[in-house]
């Protein structure tokens, strides 16, 4: 945070958005991205916007007035205002980002900063506030996501560091924990052998696997529920076993099958994970929301 922002120079503060403000709009055909480009170079945002747009906010937190964000513009989230999760940030504008009026989701509690996130993303929250990282009230949404960076995860998921950069320090520090609590060998990156999301968060929806959404309960799913879902006519959905695309769907040879379209095989199946992972597993699926 530069020191000599808010204390030292409120005329620059004012200066800045009245530049930035008073440039006429671009025009619209431009693409976002090179929009954003542009604005990375230029320092000045385009067009006017209202008071919680990202105009607004990018005329000071551009590095110079105050912290740089207009990496935003970058970001999957480009295409909504600040203030759809910075609630309140229009007392901060027109005092001019005064001290007493920051509004950093980051100092709310986790259910709070997570609502914000709701109106967007409700099965990732469902699943979310159930989960043991939640209610440990020691992880938040934004401890793995950047929302503002146009990475999906601070850490990458195919070399398990976006579980490990906690984990690893305290129950997963070494390969061989990592193999002996997933029988499986290690190779998150290469094979995608024990990657921990495969099991953990599998996809909630049979197409776009790979897009998401996700499960945000991080407990992994049971062949068992693939059977459960199947008798019951529901929509059967991928379990941990078949994971993300590419792990026991048929393209391991010499592996049982777990994918979506074996479900009447499944209750077999439940056999050989409860050997390998135990009996007491309870299964996931819980954040999943009717549409
Ligand atoms: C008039 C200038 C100005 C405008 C406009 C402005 N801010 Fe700020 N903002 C500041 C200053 C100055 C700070 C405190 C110092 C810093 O972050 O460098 C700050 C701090 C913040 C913080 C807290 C950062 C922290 O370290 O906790 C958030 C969050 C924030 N602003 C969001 C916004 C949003 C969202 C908008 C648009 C709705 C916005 N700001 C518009 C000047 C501004
Ligand atoms: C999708 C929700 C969302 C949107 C949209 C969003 N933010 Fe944030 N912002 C957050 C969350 C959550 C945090 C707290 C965690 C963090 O620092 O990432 C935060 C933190 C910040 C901070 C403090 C950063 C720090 O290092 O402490 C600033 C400044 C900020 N946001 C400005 C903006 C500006 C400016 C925009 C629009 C260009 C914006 N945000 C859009 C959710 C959002
Ligand atoms: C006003 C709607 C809205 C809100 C509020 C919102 N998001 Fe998003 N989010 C989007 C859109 C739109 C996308 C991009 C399209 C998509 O992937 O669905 C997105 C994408 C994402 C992605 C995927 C990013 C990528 O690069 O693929 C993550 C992660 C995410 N949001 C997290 C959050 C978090 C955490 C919050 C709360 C702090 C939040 N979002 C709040 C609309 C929103
Ligand atoms: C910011 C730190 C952090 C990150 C990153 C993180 N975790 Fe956790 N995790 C925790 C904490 C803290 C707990 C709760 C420990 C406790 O209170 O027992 C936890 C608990 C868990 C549990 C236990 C759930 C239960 O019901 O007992 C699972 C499973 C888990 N994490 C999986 C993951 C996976 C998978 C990832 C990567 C996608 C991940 N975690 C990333 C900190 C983290
Ligand atoms: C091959 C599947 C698989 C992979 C890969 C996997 N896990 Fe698990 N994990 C499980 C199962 C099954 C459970 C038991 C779930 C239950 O008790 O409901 C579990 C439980 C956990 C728990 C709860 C505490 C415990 O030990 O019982 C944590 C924490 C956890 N895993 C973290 C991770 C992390 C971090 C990774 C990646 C390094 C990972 N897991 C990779 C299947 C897997
Ligand atoms: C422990 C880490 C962790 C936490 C906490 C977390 N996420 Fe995620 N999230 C991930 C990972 C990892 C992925 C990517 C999964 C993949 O691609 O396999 C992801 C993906 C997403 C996506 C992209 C669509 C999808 O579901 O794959 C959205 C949106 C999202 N998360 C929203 C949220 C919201 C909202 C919260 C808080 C309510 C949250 N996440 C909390 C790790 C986390």
């Amino acid at each position: 945070m530069p020191s000599n922002s808010i204390v030292q120079q409120p005329q620059t503060v004012a200066q800045t958005v009245g530049l930035c403000l008073s440039r006429k709009p671009m025009s619209v055909s431009l693409v976002v991205l090179a929009a954003g480009m542009l604005l990375l170079v230029s320092g000045c945002p385009s067009g006017t916007g209202t008071i919680g747009s990202q105009t607004t906010c990018l005329a000071c937190h551009n590095g110079r007035v105050a912290e740089d964000m207009r990496i935003y513009l970058l970001s999957a989230h480009r295409g909504i205002d600040c203030t759809s999760c910075h609630i309140g940030a229009e007392a901060h504008v027109q005092s001019g980002g005064t001290l007493g009026t920051l509004v950093n989701p980051s100092t709310w509690t986790i259910e709070a900063s997570s609502a914000v996130c709701a109106s967007c993303h409700q099965q990732e929250v469902t699943g979310f506030l159930g989960s043991a990282h939640a209610t440990s009230r020691r992880v938040a949404c934004y401890d793995c996501h950047d929302v503002h960076s146009p990475l999906e995860t601070r850490a990458p998921v195919a070399n398990n560091l976006s579980c490990l950069t906690c984990h690893g320090i305290f129950d997963f520090q070494t390969n061989d924990i990592i193999s002996a609590h997933t029988n499986h060998p290690v190779d998150p990156s290469g094979t995608g052998a024990s990657r921990c999301t495969s099991c953990h968060m599998p996809p909630l929806v049979r197409e776009d696997q790979a897009d998401g959404p996700h499960s945000h309960s991080f407990l992994p799913v049971e062949p068992i529920e693939s059977a459960r879902q199947s008798d019951n006519g529901e929509t059967v959905l991928p379990n941990s076993c078949a994971g993300t695309t590419g792990c026991h769907d048929g393209s391991v040879a010499g592996t049982p099958i777990f994918n979506i379209d074996n479900a009447d095989q499944m209750t077999g199946l439940q056999a050989i994970f409860e050997f390998w992972y135990g009996t007491d597993k309870a299964s996931g699926g819980i954040d999943v929301v009717a549409p």
